[in-house]
C-alpha cells in the first residue's frame, strides 16, 4: 500500500474516532475483521496458541494480542504502546447555562491543549452517556453529534488590540464556555441540553445518569503542500501512533508469526496515565500476567518471559518548525518526512536507554527506514509519554519513538506523508522480524 494510502487509512479513522472512546470502538471495528475475539475480565479465559484476542477496559483503552505459538519463555512479549486520549475541552455535569440571552455550556480543559486553536472552530460533541435501561442496569452508549454544534468565538481585535502582541489568552473559567444555542424566556439550560442529547442519542433523558464528552473539530483530515507531501488532522497525537500499530499488526504474515505480539493503547496519558485504564494502572500488567499463566506457564516463567519482553512506546515527536529555530536544540532537529524519531532523555522522561536506542536503530536499518535522534533543549521543560511509567512497573526494556509533528496539542495537528508509512514498516519489522532471544 502506498505511503499515501496508509494516510489516508489514518484520516479516515481518526475522523470516525472524534473521542477516545469512539477511537477504541473503530480499533475494534478493524479487529472483527480479522477474527479477534473480545475477552471479557470478569470470566476465566481460554486461550489457544495463535488466538487472536483483546480487552477493552471502561470503553476508552484496549489491549490486543495475538498468542504466540512458541513458549513465552522463549520469545517474551513484543509490545507497542500508544495512547487514545488528545487534550482538549470536555463538558461539565451541570454544563448548560443561560447568560443575556445566550445558552452556553460549561467545560474544563483536559490535558494541556493548546487552547487558543479552539477558537472559531466547527466545533462538536462526542463521547459516552450513561443511564439505566429497562432491565434497571447501567449501561453505557457512544454519542457523536457530527455536525457543528458549539463555538468559541474569539473576541473581536477591536475590543484585544494587543491580541497579536501578547498571544490569545483565555481564562480558563470564565472564558471557554462554548456557545450552544440562543436562550429562549421559559428555557431551562440543563433540561435544554439533556433533550439535545436523547435527540441524538435516542436514550430518554430523563434516565441519563452521567456523562463523559468532548468538544471536537468537525473538519475532516486533508493533505496538503505543494506534493501533498503533509497531512492535518486532529488528535495526530496519538491516534497517527495507534493506527501505525494497528496497521503493523493486521497484516496476514505477522499474525500467523508464532510469538506473542501486544498493542496496548491507553486513555488518560494526556493527564498523567494514573487510574485503572491508564498506562500506570494495572491494566497491561494484569493482561500479560493472564496471557502468561492462562498458558501453562508459572510466576517464574512470567517474570522470565518479562525479563525477554520489548516494548515499543509510540508517541509523536517535536518536528523543527523553520519559523521557531530557537525552540530546538541546534544538533536535534528532526524534519518532517525524514522518518521515525527515536527520542532521548537521560532524566528519563523518555524510556530510550543505550541498548533498546541501539536496537530501534538497528531494525531501521534492516528495514530500510530512515531514523533521526531528538533531545529536547536543556532550557525548557520536557514532556514525557507512557514509555518511562510502563517500562518501570512490568521492568521492561523499552524506547520511546515516535513521527515528528507540527503543532502538539493544537486542535489541528501536521505532520508527513512518508513517516506514517516509515512507521508501519519499522513496526513491522519489529513485530514479525525480530527475535527477542538475542536480548540475552
Ligand atoms: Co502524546
Amino acid at each position: 500500500m502506498s505511503a499515501r494510502q496508509q494516510v489516508q487509512n489514518l484520516l479516515d479513522f481518526i475522523d470516525a474516532s472524534p473521542s477516545p472512546w469512539h477511537a477504541v470502538k473503530s480499533v475494534e471495528t478493524q479487529l472483527l475483521a480479522f477474527q479477534f475475539v473480545k475477552l471479557n475480565e470478569t470470566v476465566k479465559w481460554q486461550l489457544q496458541p495463535g488466538g487472536r484476542y483483546y480487552v477493552i477496559r471502561d470503553d476508552s483503552s484496549i489491549i490486543i494480542f495475538v498468542q504466540g505459538q512458541r513458549p513465552l519463555v522463549d520469545t517474551g512479549f513484543k509490545i507497542i504502546g500508544a495512547h487514545t486520549d488528545s487534550p482538549g475541552l470536555r463538558i461539565k455535569p451541570n454544563a448548560a447555562s443561560g447568560l443575556d440571552g445566550l445558552l452556553r455550556l460549561g467545560v474544563e480543559v483536559y490535558g494541556g491543549p493548546i487552547i487558543a486553536t479552539f477558537t472559531d472552530r466547527d466545533l462538536s460533541l462526542a463521547g459516552r452517556i450513561s443511564y439505566k435501561n429497562n432491565q434497571n442496569v447501567i449501561v453505557s452508549l457512544l454519542v457523536n453529534f457530527e455536525r457543528p454544534l458549539l463555538r468559541l468565538p474569539n473576541l473581536a481585535i477591536h475590543m484585544n488590540r494587543a491580541v497579536n502582541e501578547e498571544g490569545l489568552k483565555l481564562h480558563k473559567q470564565n472564558e471557554l464556555p462554548l456557545i450552544l444555542s440562543t436562550l429562549a424566556e421559559e428555557c431551562l439550560p440543563q433540561a435544554y441540553f439533556s433533550e439535545l442529547i436523547q435527540q441524538q442519542s435516542g436514550c430518554d433523558a430523563e434516565r441519563i445518569l452521567s456523562w463523559d464528552l468532548a468538544a471536537y473539530d468537525t473538519q475532516k483530515g486533508v493533505f496538503w503542500g505543494a506534493e501533498n507531501e503533509f497531512y492535518a488532522d486532529s488528535q495526530l497525537d496519538n491516534l497517527a501512533s495507534c493506527h501505525a500499530a494497528l496497521q503493523a499488526l493486521l497484516d496476514d504474515s505477522v499474525l500467523d508469526n508464532d510469538n506473542t505480539l501486544v498493542c496496548a493503547f491507553f486513555d488518560h496519558e494526556e493527564i498523567g496515565s494514573e487510574s485503572n485504564k491508564g498506562a500506570d494502572g494495572s491494566f497491561l500488567a494484569d493482561v500479560l500476567e493472564r496471557i502468561a499463566l492462562g498458558s501453562e506457564n508459572n510466576r517464574e516463567d512470567f517474570a522470565r518471559a518479562l525479563a525477554k519482553s520489548f516494548m515499543v512506546s509510540a508517541d509523536m515527536a517535536h518536528g523543527y518548525h523553520p519559523n521557531f529555530p530557537l525552540a530546538y536544540d541546534p544538533d536535534h532537529k528532526v524534519t518532517v518526512n525524514k522518518g521515525p524519531v527515536i527520542k532521548v532523555n537521560v532524566n528519563h522522561r523518555y524510556s530510550t536507554e543505550n541498548i533498546s536506542q541501539a536496537m530501534f536503530a538497528d531494525w531501521c536499518e534492516q528495514a530500510g527506514v530512515p531514523y533521526q535522534k531528538y533531545s529536547h533543549r536543556n532550557d525548557l521543560a520536557c514532556g514525557s509519554t507512557i514509555g518511562p511509567i510502563t517500562s518501570a512497573r512490568l521492568g521492561i526494556r523499552s524506547v520511546d519513538v515516535g513521527n515528528p509533528l507540527w503543532a502538539m496539542h493544537s486542535i489541528r495537528e501536521s505532520a508527513g506523508v512518508l513517516d506514517h508509512g516509515y512507521m508501519i514498516k519499522v513496526m513491522r519489522k519489529f513485530f514479525d522480524d525480530v527475535n527477542l532471544a538475542n536480548l540475552d
